[in-house]
């Protein structure tokens, strides 16, 4: 039974919301682009207006309003939607937004110009069948393999450039059309593809035109071979350094691994480290080292706390052949159990000499929650480098050169409680682009908070914390605005 407030915010599908002061105009708002939040907005302010608008969308409909919606798109949703029309009954005008705005700017419904009109924009009579992609990367399955591989990796390209100049938005947006193309089913030959897809901008559109009739995109050689992009990619390359610490040595004229190990005096440990391995931590690693440091790991939990499970996450439980690091989620059935495993684990394998680096992250405590960003996860990890020994007789360069005994890998260790394990398990799976994508779906479409520790409903806010509720969930459901949230049961995530 949902609370009585979420209730009233679900409704009752096909309820008519407002009697109508303008007979012959029933609208739908179409939710797709829109978003669960603007269209409730939307819907209020057109019922304040007189205006008849349906919650969910039927035969009644005389008006279906969009927003960044393609023409192709529109008669897809359509499609999908209505069931044959009864004996009489015209279909709907699928309208732009601009006939909204418009109408409620005059106070009444305007009269339905060409220009408002999404199903004329475009005839779909010679076009190639338009694909109707869903907005969320997390709602569409992305392969590993897939028909678009040279325009997104140029368009990866420039969206990491633009973090190395700190723009966020055109970051994700070149991440976004980056990731509409790799859920592509075939690849794309003609620029007319691209018409209606999601986030598919004119900077986008204009690099997969110029690679569709060059092959090659000049923007994106200019930035590849750019002194800045190069010392930036070569900088962040180092464990321990972020785009800041990059951005400032660039300005200060560093440009090579030499210039940066003058400077030892600044480093950080964890730099220092970076820096020290650096040649095996820029190589990727190998689906089998991951398996061999699992493992090792395994045995390492094992041996201080029997019962206790270690779990590969990270780009390696999506499938991939190769990964930057390894990482590990280490839980116990019985809650409580993993206090203090970490250290032990630690312990056990600097003894045996497999740990060349590593910086332990404690489980934080509650007032440091407070101050962190609803989806950073606090859990007791540890940002490590291990010494992984090459199997016997699998040494590198053959007889004659033989290889070194051992290479250096990255392993991130994070320990969970079991109550927030599935949770965990999500959030360290990724990638980074899936779970922005999952959080951003969450909070627009479900009014829901999202982080690694659980879901939490805002609107079940109190000043608070819940007495009866287990103090690791009581944390975990914090925000940065100090509202203490309670967490849903698990199986939302499926909803
Ligand atoms: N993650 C997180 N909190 C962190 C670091 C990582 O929640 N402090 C999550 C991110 O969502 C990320 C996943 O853990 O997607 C794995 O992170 P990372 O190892 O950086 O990336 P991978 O996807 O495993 O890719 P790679 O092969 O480069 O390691
Ligand atoms: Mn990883
Ligand atoms: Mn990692």
């Amino acid at each position: 039974m949902l609370p009585k407030r979420r209730r009233a915010r679900v409704g009752t599908p096909g309820a008519i919301s407002s009697a109508a002061c303008f007979p012959g105009v029933t609208i739908y708002l179409a939710e797709p682009r829109m978003g669960r939040s603007r269209r409730a907005f939307l819907t209020r302010l057109a019922l304040s207006k007189g205006f008849r608008v349906l919650d969910a969308y039927s035969s009644q409909v005389t008006h279906v309003v969009m927003e960044q919606t393609s023409a192709e798109d529109a008669v897809c949703w359509l499609e999908s939607r209505a069931a044959p029309l009864p004996p009489g009954c015209a279909s709907p005008a699928l309208l732009d937004i601009s006939w909204f705005t418009e109408s409620m700017a005059a106070g009444q419904p305007v009269p339905v110009e060409c220009r408002h009109r999404l199903e004329v924009a475009v005839s779909r009579k010679g076009l190639p069948s338009p694909v109707w992609m869903l907005p969320y990367a997390c709602q569409r399955p992305t392969p590993l393999t897939h028909h678009n591989t040279s325009f997104s990796e140029a368009l990866e390209t420039l969206a990491e450039a633009a973090g190395f100049e700190g723009s966020e938005g055109r970051l994700l947006s070149f991440y976004r059309s980056a990731s509409v193309l790799k859920a592509l089913p075939s690849p794309v030959t003609a620029l007319s593809q691209l018409q209606g897809l999601p986030h598919f901008g004119e900077h986008s559109c204009r690099v997969v035109q110029e690679l569709l009739e060059h092959g090659v995109c000049d923007e994106v050689e200019r930035v590849r071979l750019s002194e800045r992009y190069q010392s930036m990619k070569l900088f962040t390359g180092i464990f321990g350094v972020g785009v800041r610490t990059a951005d400032q040595w660039y300005r200060e004229g560093l440009r090579t691994l030499d210039d940066v190990r003058k400077q030892v005096q600044r480093l950080t440990q964890q730099q220092k480290a970076g820096l020290q391995h650096y040649g095996d931590l820029s190589r990727p690693v190998q689906r089998s080292d991951a398996e061999a440091l699992q493992l090792v790991v395994e045995a390492a939990v094992g041996q201080a706390l029997p019962g206790a499970t270690v779990t590969l996450a990270g780009s390696f439980r999506r499938g991939k052949s190769q990964g930057h690091d390894v990482d590990f989620l280490i839980t116990h059935p019985q809650e409580g159990q993993e206090v203090g495993l970490l250290p032990r684990v630690l312990c056990y394998l600097k003894k045996q000499g497999l740990v060349l680096y590593q910086q332990h992250r404690r489980c934080r405590d509650h007032a440091h929650w407070m101050r962190q960003s609803h989806n950073m996860d606090t859990f007791e990890s540890s940002f490590c480098i291990f010494r992984l020994l090459r199997p016997s007789g699998a040494a590198v360069g053959g007889p004659q050169r033989p290889g070194p005994a051992w290479k250096a890998v990255r392993v991130d260790l994070v320990v969970v409680p079991i109550g927030q394990y599935p949770f965990a398990l999500l959030g360290w799976t990724g990638s980074k682009h899936f779970e922005r994508e999952l959080r951003r779906f969450s909070r627009t479409e479900r009014g829901l908070w999202l982080n690694s520790r659980g879901l939490y409903d805002p609107e079940q806010s109190r000043e608070t914390p819940d007495p009866v509720c287990h103090s690791s969930e009581t944390l975990g459901g914090r925000s940065a605005s100090r509202t203490p949230w309670m967490p849903l049961a698990t199986e939302c995530l499926q909803a």
